[in-house]
């Protein structure tokens, strides 16, 4: 059993990682909680060109939560590429063409913390450690596991069931309160909160409980020809995604060719599934309400505002391309910044992982150690 002055020692600790997130002010004579600089964390798998929706969805808020985060930490999650068939001779290049795009996005590792899952051990360790306050239950419910156990009937892995619990260490680890992710990740940042509960009351307050930042426009991206379903690297067609390293022809010919809807009003409806999306896309690169590009483009027809969404969507993506091709070859830079990134990432899990041990009652009793 612990000592009765370090759970107290503890918990102070947690509540006073848990008080540094919001601070209130008095702002013009009202009482307003203005947000002070939060710890935030966030991941992406290394497999797969990186494309519109990974951009607008997630990366663009990663790259905006440099100056808030305290620090902003990025992962790029090399061990959860692992849970589906992958080649292991190419996963390396796939870490460096997503450090790359990062960094081309606008990442600055003075500004943030970027760092390669592996390459931090405490990942791992509390993957498992979580695993005894993770129901089981709560996993078999994860729409994710169960899309993708679906579609590989030749071996489901283990560690697909894992992935959210290492999705959670990966936040937990680093008492994170912000989590920026697309629409597609809010049950497993649900599952984060849960576990950190549970743990907290299992084990006295020890970890932070996280929150999603999931953006107002651009958190679910659709495929362009199946507007039904996600914009996503398992899709079918190829010409359903705009790649961030698409040329502008290409893109411009991808958004042309974008399937519509019957009728050619430019409007959100549940039946106009592929316009809708369109309006969204063009919303999010904008930064401006839905309904604003409604009423611009009411009357004009699908063609020209077809034209109009390719024009913008290459426009926004064409800078990064041009940098990420400047940045790629030099691998070694790359491994530069991941590994100054890892150092940093470490001193914070290590501090998380010793308190999580204590609380645990893993390893030698602590005043055992004086
Ligand atoms: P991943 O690599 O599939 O996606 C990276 C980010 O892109 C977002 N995203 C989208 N947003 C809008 N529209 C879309 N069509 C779209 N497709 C993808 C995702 O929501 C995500 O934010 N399991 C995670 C990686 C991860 C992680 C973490 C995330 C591992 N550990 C800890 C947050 C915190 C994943 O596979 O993301």
């Amino acid at each position: 059993m612990l000592h009765q002055y370090d759970r107290r020692a503890r918990s102070q600790r947690a509540r006073r990682y848990a008080r540094r997130s919001y601070a209130p002010a008095h702002a013009g004579g009202l009482l307003r909680t203005i947000p002070a600089r939060v710890r935030i964390f966030s991941g992406i798998q290394p497999t797969g060109r990186k494309h519109l929706g990974n951009y607008l969805g997630a990366i663009r808020q990663y790259v905006e939560g440099q100056d808030r985060g305290d620090p902003a930490i990025y992962c790029i999650v090399d061990l959860h590429a692992t849970s589906v068939a992958y080649d292991p001779r190419a996963l390396p290049d796939y870490v460096y063409d997503t450090t790359a795009m990062l960094l081309a996005a606008g990442l600055e590792p003075e500004r943030c913390v970027l760092f390669r899952q592996s390459d931090v051990r405490e990942h791992t360790e509390l993957c498992w450690l979580l695993s005894a306050v993770a129901a089981y239950g709560d996993l078999t419910r994860m729409h994710q596991f169960k899309d993708k156990s679906e579609r590989d009937r030749e071996l489901v892995r283990t560690s697909l069931f894992l992935y959210p619990v290492l999705m959670v260490a990966d936040v937990l680890a680093y008492r994170a309160h912000e989590v920026p992710v697309g629409e597609d990740q809010r049950q497993h940042v649900e599952l984060m909160r849960d576990i950190a509960l549970r743990f907290n009351a299992t084990f006295g307050e020890t970890l932070v409980v996280p929150e999603h930042r999931i953006p107002a426009l651009g958190a679910r991206i659709m495929d362009l020809q199946q507007p039904d379903r996600k914009m996503s690297t398992t899709a079918s067609e190829q010409r359903g995604l705009v790649y961030i390293d698409d040329e502008q022809r290409a893109i411009h010919k991808k958004l042309k060719s974008a399937v519509t809807d019957s009728g050619s009003e430019v409007r959100r409806a549940p039946d106009k599934p592929g316009v809708s999306n369109l309006i969204d896309v063009l919303a999010a690169v904008r930064g401006a309400a839905p309904e604003t590009i409604e009423e611009e483009f009411a009357g004009g027809g699908y063609g020209a505002f077809k034209t109009a969404v390719g024009e913008e969507v290459a426009e926004l993506l064409r800078p990064v391309r041009e940098r990420y091709a400047e940045l790629r070859p030099d691998e070694a830079a790359l491994e530069q910044a991941l590994a100054a990134g890892a150092q940093r990432a470490r001193a914070i899990a290590s501090h998380t992982l010793a308190d999580v041990r204590t609380a645990m009652g893993i390893g030698p009793r602590a005043s055992s150690l004086h």
